[in-house]
């Protein structure tokens, strides 16, 4: 497959991703029925997982879509990252972050930082994919769907330049 002059192969196929949702599905679900958590999903990647998983769940649940917006702030505060659209007054609350891949975990670490900030009583997170040999966050991680190499992988979610969000499989770049 052709995205933007670069070649993507397959990687993940649609019935090993089903079967894995399923059972992560499962779990949470086991996990958290008693906790009347909040779900985030953090878009755009994960707005195919979570429609997955949230299908999947054994209890009516509540989820809200956010976003994390990283810019360059004056010299001395460098990097800062917003978070944009969290409506709800989650003080005391049990979230659980809905997210397409982890790779240096640096959005993952703030989030959860700036959900404890907020009151948050516990973050817990699922990332439907994991990049081990990246990561460099020390939160972590409390449901993976799979441990991946180093590849650059679009489909169910995840994008190339913009593209390739709506594939239901999973591609690898070729390489
Ligand atoms: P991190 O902060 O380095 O963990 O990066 C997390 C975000 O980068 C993910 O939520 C994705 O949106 C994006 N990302 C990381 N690796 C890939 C990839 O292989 N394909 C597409 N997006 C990726
Ligand atoms: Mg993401």
């Amino acid at each position: 497959m052709k995205v933007h002059h670069k070649i993507f192969e397959p990687y993940i196929n649609q019935a090993d991703i089903e079967r894995r949702v399923r059972e992560l599905a499962e779990q949470i679900s086991a996990d958290h029925k008693d906790e009347n958590p909040l779900f985030l999903a953090v878009l755009n990647g994960s707005f195919m997982f979570t429609s997955d998983i949230l299908k999947l769940l054994e209890f009516p649940a509540e989820v809200s879509f956010i976003k994390i917006a990283s810019y360059l702030g004056t010299e001395s505060s460098g990097n800062v990252s917003e978070l944009i659209g969290l409506n709800e007054n989650i003080e005391g609350r049990d979230i659980v972050i809905l997210e397409d891949i982890v790779d240096s975990g640096l959005t993952i670490e703030k989030l959860q930082a700036m959900l404890i900030e907020k009151g948050a009583k516990n973050v817990t997170i699922a990332s439907f994919l994991y990049k081990p040999s990246k990561y460099k966050a020390s939160v972590p991680l409390d449901y993976v769907g799979f441990d991946i190499p180093d590849y650059f992988v679009i489909g169910y979610g995840m994008d190339y330049n913009g593209y390739g969000r709506n594939i239901k499989e999973i591609y690898k770049l070729k390489g």
